[in-house]
């Protein structure tokens, strides 16, 4: 099943030849940096401001400058498998309606009631329109104002002039992409600077939602930074992935986006995506799934990780958001597979979706909300990205210049995919 017609090409021709071109180079770069046992380093340890954690100031710059202007992913397009089914959250304290129409159209809202301000829709679910709960004003699946209650008490209102707020969406590589802003005028299908072809090949608008669940906590940098080294995964996580974990990871950029790999295959375990023991690139025609290992990282706060249970691909897809205010967040993990599994794999997937939310909510999120409360204390000036952090770095060089480009500027930049 597709959704729109960008999907529908995708899905027969998964991944064009640029975006081949781009994944066999990061491949063949890692085969090379094995065989000579090389490992790319940045070239020197960045201090980083610790007040970029707790300053209201930089934390309303971030929300306006980034979560306001950049294409976020907001969903997997499987997540709404069906005209009406629609999905609400919470981004930097706007509240957002997701929801597909009738003719399989995604369409982000601000979840706000024209009359004055109530949600319309609370959860997900499936609804073929939606009733303000607090006076009933009605509203279609595309935000149109179908009904005022009573309207000959109420008086007259254009009807037309009060359709709940549209942001600009896409969907794209499987993906809900949206700017939160009404008034864009930005195109956020120009500006994902090739990521979502490179992502193409996992076809996920055909995907299977198992399970999803949003995790809570401290600034939005501080969960996310976690996602972008593998440095602390044989001590932070000794107990859970275990200490003979690589601590190493290459990095590949496109654009604000990259590519988190490990040095080596996961111990202890053979799967269809490990480039390092098929030893060379997939052949044209051969599973691509080599080409596509690592964790994704999608700017501004999405990763993209791979499993395999009972021989079928699986992708936990991490969205790490702003909460109302500086100091908190929220990380929405939600649990895809590639087909419907059976009984027993349904139950390993929800085990290993156990095990991923133990992982993050009990090792990742108590970690980084000391680091906040550290922090706010004022006491700690820096902190260090290292040489082998290269993607932390990256991630908040590409905040900074988000945040200090204007919209022409932002535009040609999240456009122009960047090459390894
Ligand atoms: S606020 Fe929605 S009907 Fe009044
Ligand atoms: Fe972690």
């Amino acid at each position: 099943m597709s959704y729109v017609d960008g999907v529908t090409a995708a899905a027969s021709e998964p991944v064009g030849a640029d975006a081949r071109k781009t994944l066999e180079q990061h491949a063949a770069a890692l085969l090379r940096h094995t065989a000579e046992g090389t490992f790319p380093l940045a070239s020197e340890v960045m201090a980083f401001g610790a007040d970029h954690y707790t300053s209201p100031e930089r934390f309303d710059a971030e929300k306006r400058r980034i979560f306001q202007r950049v294409p976020l992913v907001l969903a997997a397009s499987c997540e709404l498998p069906g005209a009406g089914a629609y999905k609400t959250l919470e981004v930097a304290g706007i509240p957002v309606l997701l929801v597909r129409d009738r003719h399989g159209k995604a369409h982000a809202l601000l979840n706000a009631c024209t009359h004055r301000g109530a949600a319309v829709a609370s959860g997900c679910g499936s609804a073929g329109r939606f009733t303000c709960p607090y006076h009933g004003w009605t509203f279609a699946q595309d935000g149109a104002l179908l009904g005022v209650a009573s309207p000959a008490d109420f008086g007259t209102v254009d009807k037309a002039m009060l359709a709940m707020k549209r942001f600009p969406v896409t969907e794209r590589g499987g993906l809900i992409w949206a700017i939160l802003d009404p008034a864009s005028t930005l195109d956020p299908a120009a500006m994902l600077g090739g990521i979502d072809d490179l992502i193409a090949g996992f076809n996920l608008a055909d995907w299977t939602m198992i399970e999803s669940r949003t995790l809570h906590g401290p600034n939005w940098k501080l969960a996310f930074d976690a996602h972008l080294e593998f440095y602390h995964l044989p001590v932070l996580h000794r107990d859970t992935f275990g200490p003979e974990r690589s601590n190493r990871a290459f990095y590949f950029a496109q654009g604000p986006h990259q590519r988190v790999i490990a040095p080596q295959g996961r111990p202890g375990t053979t799967v269809p995506d490990d480039l390092y023991a098929l030893a060379r690139l997939p052949a044209p025609g051969e599973p691509l799934d080599p080409l596509l290992m690592g964790e994704w990282i999608l700017f501004p706060g999405t990763s993209i990780n791979t499993f395999y249970i009972g021989g079928i691909r699986c992708v936990l897809v991490s969205i790490v958001v702003p909460g109302a205010e500086v100091g908190t967040s929220t990380t929405t993990q939600t649990f895809l597979a590639e087909t419907p599994p059976d009984e027993e794999s349904r139950a390993a997937m929800a085990k290993l979706c156990a095990f991923l939310a133990h992982v993050v909510g009990d090792e990742d999120l108590p970690t980084s909300a000391f680091q906040q409360k550290v922090m706010a204390t004022g006491m700690i000036g820096e902190v260090r990205f290292g040489r082998n952090e290269g993607g932390l770095q990256h991630f908040h060089h590409w905040l900074d210049r988000v945040i200090a480009a204007d919209s022409t500027e932002l535009a040609n930049l999240l456009a122009a995919p960047c090459r390894p």
